[in-house]
């Protein structure tokens, strides 16, 4: 029996200023997914490791099942497909976790059924899978998932997704400290209605982001990267957040900010080495308040979501 097993990295969206519209892809971190047809003219969810028995194996809650299906049905194609899902990613983490899931499935079927779709075509399902996994469709975590780099969405309706310059020698460290921050719950404490004045500063730090990325221009970048609009509401579900964004200035990191929707920190240097200066510098904050972490650092990949394997 044919079966297909993709890869899909972890991600870091929002980026400081660009809430719901930039993100980036995380080397080495992330889920897989394999496909085979089935029998029946059902998805089915046959497989889930890794998740310590927390994800729902119910095709239309699991956000590998829901890509698959929103697939299967633009396809109008009557078969079943099997799917097995192996969670690299923490839950809850702001890392990506459902949108890997639900690119890794998408990019596996699509080569299970030979190609039907272009790559950045399969974004709109993936997109359906993040409005069930938490009640809104953003497309900041499963488009750099599927694509790579940075990604910049700069119209939801109708869709306009704008790959980004990936600066040599950017790196990221992710701190994740073990607390479950569900986006829904974090999305429920933003503010509804943004200031002109906060409209203002957020709009030229996005500007000046996407300058600075390809400009290849570090400085400014880290003067960019500043968010008035979801961080001064979301940082306080996070402890040890300010403390690290105050620790790390003196190790020549760019700058940190809320992974997601949280808990985990993203921290971006100009450097691998200040990449792991950084973490043992967040390591030695968690230490203090007694929190447990863990710590990634890693490149800004620019490949995205791929098939790892196909079995005949
Ligand atoms: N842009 C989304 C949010 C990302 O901040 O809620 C969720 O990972």
């Amino acid at each position: 029996m044919k079966k297909v097993t993709a890869f899909a990295p972890a991600t870091v969206a929002n980026v400081s200023c660009g809430f719901d519209i930039l993100g980036f892809a995380v080397d080495g971190l992330g889920d897989k997914v394999s496909v085979s047809l089935n029998d029946s003219n059902e998805v089915k969810v046959t497989l889930i490791e890794g998740d310590h028995g927390k994800l729902p194996y119910a095709v239309d809650k699991n956000t590998c099942g829901v890509a698959v299906q929103a697939m299967l049905h633009a396809l109008q194609y009557k078969g079943g497909v099997d799917i097995e899902l192996y969670k690299g990613l923490p839950l809850g983490s702001g890392m990506g976790s459902s949108a890997a899931s639900a690119v890794a499935a998408l990019v596996a079927t699509n080569r299970l059924l030979g190609n039907p779709f272009e790559k950045a075509a399969l974004l709109p399902f993936a997109i359906e899978s993040e409005r069930v996994a938490c009640g809104a469709g953003h497309a900041d975590n499963v488009s750099p998932a599927l694509l790579g780099g940075f990604v910049l969405i700069r119209e939801y309706h109708p869709l306009d997704v704008i790959p980004l310059n990936v600066p040599r020698g950017l790196y990221c460290t992710l701190v994740h400290p073990h607390l479950v921050l569900n986006t829904a719950d974090s999305r429920s404490v933003l503010k509804q209605h943004v200031s002109l004045k906060d409209a203002t500063t957020q709009s030229g730090n996005i500007a000046g982001l996407v300058a600075g990325l390809y400009q290849e221009n570090m400085s400014l970048i880290s003067r960019s990267l500043n968010d008035v609009i979801a961080e001064p509401s979301r940082s306080i579900l996070i402890p040890g957040y300010d403390e690290v964004k105050e620790a790390i200035k003196m190790a020549g990191a760019l700058g940190c900010g809320i992974s997601g929707s949280g808990p985990t920190i993203f921290i971006l240097s100009p450097s691998e080495e200040i990449a792991w200066e950084v973490s043992r510098i967040s390591q030695a904050v968690f230490e203090k308040i007694g929190l447990d972490i863990d710590l990634y650092v890693s490149a800004i990949t620019t490949r995205g979501a791929y098939v790892v394997e196909e079995k005949k």
